[in-house]
């Protein structure tokens, strides 16, 4: 154990003292090994795995990546998806791979739908529908909302919906049971301009060429799994092998991502800062300090049984006011680049965002092939103001207190390291 080791346990043991009166707690703590180096090889192994490969068979995705599934879903049973419930599946899996128009930017299709305008059908009525371009995966409090408004305002881009439709991660089974239809219909208004707008440059002499983009911007889809263990494949495992990253896939392999990082000690406490308007809670430096102290001692609690990234995927572990995992940007990143080519994922960190949103702009905007804008376009965009930005009342809370920070720092940077690596940039470091 090295010293940074001792260091995170000795100041989460103060922590625990504390917590043993609200929680009950009673653990022996020092056998717990944050820095596991097996599980880091193992994810070594794995980065070099081609990626995978799905298809549907009668009505179950499954990986045709041996060492993916011999890997991921390892160890004993946790149950058993019933078969009722796998029928359900049904409703939000496409059985045939969608035959995108060729005359569209964006991945546009036929489809007899059942749900249309906000409304269930009672015969199925054929219709255009679209999916999402570009999804905009994570991480929350790390400026994705800011790119969003900068991509409304771009000529090519056709938003009349809201950045968050939640179903990857909410609003389909098994957590509730909108169909693939009620989703396609999130984007009913930006399809019809989609399709009502055709570029003055034919695609052949006979068609038209339609060129908007749409997209949606769900950020929790990086992480929020929760419930995986009664998704079709992921049956008898302890870790998912199946996640929302091969359900984008599969209705969109060429969908492009974005995905936003911000300090994961600044944006734990940005998201605790933020949840309260949602969970009324009083903020204090000290109220979060203890709810950081019991997300950290959970999860290493979870540890002791599972792998890291078996607890990364675990929210069972954590309250709203300390989302400690969110920042565990290495498991999730690596899961989506398993799915994912690289190329198709963009990479922002958030400090250099905020630092110069306009040139990240237009990358984000010459990563979606849009054209570049005008200097008319350019100072629109400039005068936008930032959004989400910290409101006056929470800048009067302060920083967190420098025990939490220091206690936060500890625990990610194995976490860092390993993003750095992957990335290839010390930049992930933080400074941590
Ligand atoms: C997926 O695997 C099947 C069967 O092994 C193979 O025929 C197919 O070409 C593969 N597809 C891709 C995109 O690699
Ligand atoms: C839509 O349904 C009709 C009638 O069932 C069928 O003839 C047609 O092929 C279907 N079209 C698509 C694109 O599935
Ligand atoms: C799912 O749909 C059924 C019937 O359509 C409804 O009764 C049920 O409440 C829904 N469940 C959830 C979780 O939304
Ligand atoms: C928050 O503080 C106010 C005023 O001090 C108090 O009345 C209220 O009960 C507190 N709410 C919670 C959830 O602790
Ligand atoms: C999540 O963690 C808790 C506590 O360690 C454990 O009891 C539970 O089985 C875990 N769930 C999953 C799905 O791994």
């Amino acid at each position: 154990m090295n010293r940074r080791q001792r260091r995170i346990i000795r100041s989460s043991v103060c922590g625990i003292l504390v917590m043993c009166i609200f929680l009950n707690f009673n653990i022996d703590f020092l056998n717990i090994d944050i820095h596991t180096n097996g599980a880091f090889k193992r994810m070594q192994i794995l980065q070099s795995a081609e990626s995978p490969n799905i298809s549907i068979t009668t009505n179950r995705m499954h990986y045709q990546n041996p060492l993916f599934s011999k890997q991921i879903c390892s160890g004993i049973g946790l149950r058993t998806v019933g078969k009722t419930k796998v029928n359900r599946l049904l409703n939000f899996h496409k059985t045939d791979p969608f035959r995108f128009f060729k005359n569209y930017k964006n991945p546009c299709f036929y489809r007899n739908v059942t749900y249309l305008g906000g409304k269930e059908l009672k015969k199925p009525t054929l219709t255009i529908r679209c999916l999402p371009y570009f999804f905009i995966i994570g991480m929350p409090k790390s400026g994705t909302t800011d790119v969003w408004h900068g991509l409304e305002q771009h000529p090519g881009v056709a938003i009349r919906h809201g950045k968050e439709p939640m179903y990857f991660t909410r609003r389909r089974y098994p957590r509730a049971n909108w169909s693939l239809d009620q989703y396609l219909d999130h984007f009913d208004a930006a399809t019809d301009i989609i399709k009502s707008t055709p570029s003055p440059d034919k695609w052949t002499d006979d068609d038209l060429y339609y060129f908007l983009i749409t997209g949606e911007g769900t950020v929790d889809v990086s992480h929020d799994n929760d419930r995986w263990q009664e998704i079709p494949g992921n049956e008898d495992c302890n870790e998912p092998r199946m996640l929302n990253a091969h359900y984008l896939y599969h209705l969109n392999p060429n969908m492009r991502l974005i995905f936003m990082m911000r300090d994961p000690v600044n944006r734990v406490y940005s998201d605790y800062l933020y949840e309260s308007q949602f969970f009324g809670y009083n903020k204090t430096v000290e109220d979060f300090h203890l709810a950081v102290l019991e997300s950290i001692t959970q999860h290493m609690l979870c540890r002791k049984h599972f792998s890291e990234r078996g607890c990364a995927y675990n929210s069972s572990l954590e309250s709203f006011k300390a989302r400690l995992r969110v920042g565990m940007y290495y498991v999730f990143l690596e899961d989506w680049y398993r799915v994912f080519p690289k190329e198709q994922v963009m990479v922002i960190k958030f400090e250099e965002y905020m630092r110069n949103r306009i040139e990240y702009l237009k990358e984000v905007f010459k990563f979606l092939k849009l054209r570049p804008i005008s200097v008319s376009e350019e100072q629109k965009q400039r005068k936008r103001s930032i959004s989400n930005t910290r409101s006056k009342e929470d800048r009067h809370i302060g920083d967190m207190s420098k025990k939490t920070r220091i206690l936060l720092q500890e625990f990610y940077h194995p976490f860092n390291k390993r993003l750095s690596i992957l990335l290839n940039d010390n930049k992930y470091m933080w400074g941590s």
